[in-house]
């Protein structure tokens, strides 16, 4: 008896641990088009206000066509729900405009560098905000992700103040979109990762229009977009449409994973992931990396290993 219990419950484990590598693995592919698509068309098209606000607009249409195709359950909301919402979605915004912002000024590789730095920002901001003292392995783990994010920006030859300053205040709202999304999936227990992340893309759309028309707007856009119409020909729009899908497909993905684990299993999984942007990214538009520039993503990221182990 005890033992087919032991058995069905090292079923159970190892089917979970599959079902979160499956979902690790896509999210991590569906990222690498992402970034391949969304530089791609910034290259072309320097209005990041606009591509985030389109990749915002893709998954509220996909999730609402799935909805009323009954292809997804719709979800049950209340008031209360949108309202433990609204500081996700503010965080939400924040962090993404900033990250396309950074992406459209520099390397996608460096954005996801200094991106890898989350956890830091993520170990501050619990410390003044939650009453959570870490142990002092913690803290030394930071040094080699400050220190090596600051050597791969102090030699990045194509180094820009604004795509830096895009990339910290992403890390900065991601920190606390994370935090009030675990906390809001609590309270909103029936609204699973996926339609959480529809909401929260719908909400994130409202936000981000007018501000997305009042720092652009529809005549820079349309001269813009004609003129990477005749530079890149029709594939221009397959670009964009690439870009704005798997937006949405790969935070529906992670969304559904976050669902699963916890919040620093998460943010292993997303600096992981940014293993692989980089290197595509570095492949796919031949980024000239100096091998002290690489020195110091690597020591980032092996910062945040450590920090792993030392969080563990
Ligand atoms: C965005 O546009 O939101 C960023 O590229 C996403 O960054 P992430 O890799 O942290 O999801």
């Amino acid at each position: 008896q005890i033992n087919i219990e032991f058995d069905e419950e090292a079923k159970e484990v190892a089917a979970q641990k599959l079902k979160i590598g499956i979902y690790f693995a896509t999210w991590w592919a569906l990222n690498v088009v992402f970034n391949i698509y969304n530089k791609k068309v910034l290259n072309a098209f320097p209005y990041p206000w606009l591509t985030s606000t389109l990749s915002l607009a893709a998954g509220s249409l996909m999730m609402l066509v799935s909805w009323a195709t009954k292809v997804a359950e719709a979800p049950k909301t209340d008031l209360n729900f949108w309202k433990a919402l609204l500081p996700v979605a503010v965080a939400h915004t924040i962090g993404h405009v900033a990250a396309t912002v950074s992406m459209s000024k520099v390397a996608v590789s460096f954005t996801h560098i200094i991106k890898s730095s989350e956890p830091a920002f993520s170990v501050l901001v619990s410390r003044f905000f939650q009453p959570e003292a870490f142990p002092p392995a913690v803290y030394l783990s930071l040094l080699p992700i400050i220190g090596g994010c600051g050597l791969a920006a102090a030699t990045e030859l194509n180094f820009n103040l604004t795509g830096f300053m895009g990339a910290m205040i992403s890390n900065l709202a991601f920190v606390f979109r994370n935090i009030f999304s675990k906390r809001g999936m609590k309270e909103g227990k029936s609204v699973g990762g996926m339609n959480y992340y529809a909401c929260l893309s719908m909400m994130s759309l409202f936000i981000l229009t007018p501000f997305a028309i009042a720092m652009e707007g529809p005549q820079v856009w349309v001269a813009g977009w004609n003129k990477a119409v005749s530079q890149i020909g029709p594939n221009f729009i397959w670009w964009v449409a690439a870009q704005s899908i798997f937006y949405h497909l790969y935070n529906q993905v992670s969304y559904m994973s976050l669902n699963e684990i916890s919040p620093l299993t998460f943010s292993i999984g997303n600096t992981m992931k940014r293993i692989s942007v980089i290197v595509a990214s570095i492949i796919i538009f031949q980024t000239p990396v100096q091998p002290v520039n690489a020195l110091g993503a690597a020591v980032a990221i092996f910062g945040t290993f450590l920090y792993s182990q030392a969080k563990k």
